[in-house]
């Protein structure tokens, strides 16, 4: 039984900065993702805090919400079979050094902080965060 999923997806700052965009869409596309909607927008810090509450009493979690509204992003709904796992596979571990060959942080992740993209890490999750960014 095919079991077509939508996942979100965000080209984090760090991309968009290098003018990575159009080559991660590509692998997207090569990799069977159907790119429902796009749009290429700045969060505030707020917008970042609530976007990954989820993280609130992480060590981190002060310098992530301030590096995802420091610059464009780009949040797209991938679309595909079993989208939410089969985008996870494509972007590679957290960590860049720890990221499979073929995976897109392993080809462009700078680091544990700038890795290059975000991906949904459930179904659950997806309809949140695809809701948090194109519900108007
Ligand atoms: O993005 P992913 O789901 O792979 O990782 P996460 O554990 O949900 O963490 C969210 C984001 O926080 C990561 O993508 C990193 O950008 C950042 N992070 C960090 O800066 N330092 C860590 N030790 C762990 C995560
Ligand atoms: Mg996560």
């Amino acid at each position: 039984m095919s079991k077509i999923e939508q996942t979100l997806s965000i080209i984090k700052p760090d991309a968009v900065e290098r003018k990575l965009e159009g080559e991660i869409k590509e692998m997207f596309k090569n990799n069977g993702f159907v790119i429902l909607k796009e749009k290429k927008i700045q969060i505030e810090k707020n917008e970042a805090e609530k976007f990954y509450k989820v993280h609130e009493a992480k060590p981190f979690y002060n310098d992530l919400c301030d590096y995802l509204s420091s610059g464009p992003i780009v949040v797209m709904v991938l679309e595909k079979e079993n989208a939410v796992l089969g985008n996870r596979n494509l972007m590679g571990a957290t960590n860049p050094k720890d990221a499979k060959e073929g995976t897109i942080r392993k080809k462009y992740g700078i680091s544990i902080d700038k890795n290059s993209v975000h991906g949904s890490d459930s179904v659950e999750n997806a309809k949140i965060e695809i809701d948090f960014f194109f519900s108007n």
